[in-house]
């Protein structure tokens, strides 16, 4: 799960994601909907295991964190404070020619890259969604769809310190949609209009921020390979002075190794004290910290990882599509991380005859209790193994004729093909050792090895 791999073509990607009931377009039988997806039965398990794995490592194992589920809908107030009703725009451009537009600052020459076209004179775009609160739509009722989940923990601040007695440095952490009406959009899942983010503020004393925004650097690149994304397909890129956002000190982005290129996965700002001082300044409170040791109040900086949750599916789709050869047959399959996979065990039995469901079904019964596990009896075995292959299940169980009279059954490692045969009353206990990354071939008291892989 951890050698290199050439790039995924994304076309083949993207019609695994639709077959296979990963991602659809939004609102399909319609036409769909520019830049908006709609994630089916495999890739909401995929994003709800990428969220979990996330809060358990930010949240559930950590003293210094702690979570937060602030509304989409926020006081207008707070985008004037943030800087995004000035600032959060793209410059767009239109070509006089074929009418499509642009962002000027991604475009290589002055001319449409379509048609060749000339363009219009870039003007600011502002990216947030605008709608009404309430039934009158005027000026005084504009709310926005948030363009981040940062503000919600900003604004939270207080109540926070207040309610957890937590003392600096500590973080908050917060899983939610976001909206931004981007201009240039495509490339599937990685640059959405609505999507999903998973942020930190992380508050620290002034001159403690530097040492911070290196922890959290290294920390949120491990956990992206804890999740069994190939180290080579990682990389940091410092921002340049030029292109910091206007609330950064210093700016890291995580880049991934996409279809087409390197791109941000996940940005960690240092954002000094510029949302607390501008939220005291706009909303008239004191937002500020008493330090009980030097018996004074300051403002925290804070150091914020700011991760997509689309941005980590895609990655780890194309970290882990293969295909090779399995059984003299091609096959596809996803290398996913079993902590990541939509499908952790199929139940197999290898013949649909009466004699084994009552066998199957129990083992079916007592593994999904713990995990996300597929019941398949339709066709071939050969075929029924492709199929998990397909959507990246790390393991299959089978129930053979054998297995009444021994009760055993085979469990099959999706990536090696190896296989071994244990005692359904330890099958639970080996699969969860197995998940946990023990050798397939480390065998439970009984267990033997079956078939030695490819
Ligand atoms: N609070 C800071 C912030 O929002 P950002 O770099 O604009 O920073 C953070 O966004 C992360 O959110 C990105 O690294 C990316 O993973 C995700 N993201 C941003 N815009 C996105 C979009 N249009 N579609 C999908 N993910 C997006």
């Amino acid at each position: 799960m951890t050698e290199s791999r050439p790039a995924v073509d994304m076309e083949k990607l993207v019609s695994l994601c639709r077959r296979r009931g990963f991602i659809f377009p939004s609102s399909e039988i319609y036409g769909g909907l520019s830049s908006c997806w709609d994630y089916g039965p495999l890739g909401v398990e995929l994003k709800r295991n990428i969220k979990q794995a996330w809060w358990r490592a930010t949240v559930q194992r950590r003293d210094d964190m702690v979570g937060l589920d602030a509304s989409i809908l926020m006081h207008p107030q707070v985008w004037q404070a943030s800087g995004h009703v000035e600032g959060f725009s793209d410059p767009l451009v239109e070509c006089k020619e074929c009418h499509k537009r642009w962002r000027s600052d991604e475009l290589e020459g002055d001319k449409c890259p379509d048609c060749g076209g000339e363009l219009t004179e870039p003007k600011l775009f502002n990216l947030m969604f605008k709608t009404f609160i309430g039934p009158v739509e005027d000026e005084a009722n504009i709310v926005y769809l948030r363009p981040e989940t940062a503000q919600g923990m900003f604004v939270n601040f207080e109540n926070v310190l207040n309610t957890t007695r937590k003392r600096l440095p500590f973080g908050i952490a917060q899983i939610g949609k976001s909206f931004r009406n981007e201009v240039t959009t495509g490339n599937f899942i990685f640059r959405c209009r609505e999507f999903e983010q998973m942020e930190i503020e992380f508050f620290v004393k002034p001159g403690t921020d530097k040492q911070w925004f290196d922890y959290w650097v290294e920390e949120r690149l491990n956990w992206y390979v804890s999740l069994g994304i190939n180290k080579e397909n990682l990389q940091l890129r410092p921002h340049t002075k030029g292109e910091l956002a206007h609330y950064a000190r210093e700016c890291y982005d995580i880049n991934y190794l996409y279809p087409m290129g390197w791109a941000e996965m996940e940005g960690i700002a240092n954002r000094g004290d510029f949302d607390l001082v501008e939220h005291a300044k706009s909303s008239g409170k004191g937002l500020s910290y008493y330090d009980e040791e030097t018996k004074e109040h300051i403002v925290p900086y804070i150091i914020e990882p700011s991760a997509g949750v689309d941005r980590t599916a895609l990655a780890l789709l194309c970290d882990a599509y293969d295909e090779d050869v399995a059984d003299g047959e091609p096959r596809v399959l996803l290398h996913l991380h079993p902590s990541v996979a939509p499908i952790k065990v199929a139940v197999l039995p290898l013949s649909r005859k009466e004699t084994l469901a009552p066998l199957s079904q129990e083992v079916y019964a007592e593994l999904r209790q713990h995990w996300m596990t597929s019941f398949d009896e339709a066709q071939s075995i050969g075929r029924r193994y492709r199929r998990q292959d397909e959507i990246g299940t790390p393991f299959c169980v089978t129930i053979d004729f054998e297995s009444l009279e021994d009760k055993q059954v085979t469990i099959r490692e999706r990536d090696s093909l190896r296989q071994i045969r244990v005692p359904i009353e330890s099958l639970k206990a080996t699969l969860q050792a197995k998940m946990d990354g023990e050798d397939l071939f480390v065998l439970p008291e009984g267990g033997k090895i079956w078939k030695e892989g490819k």
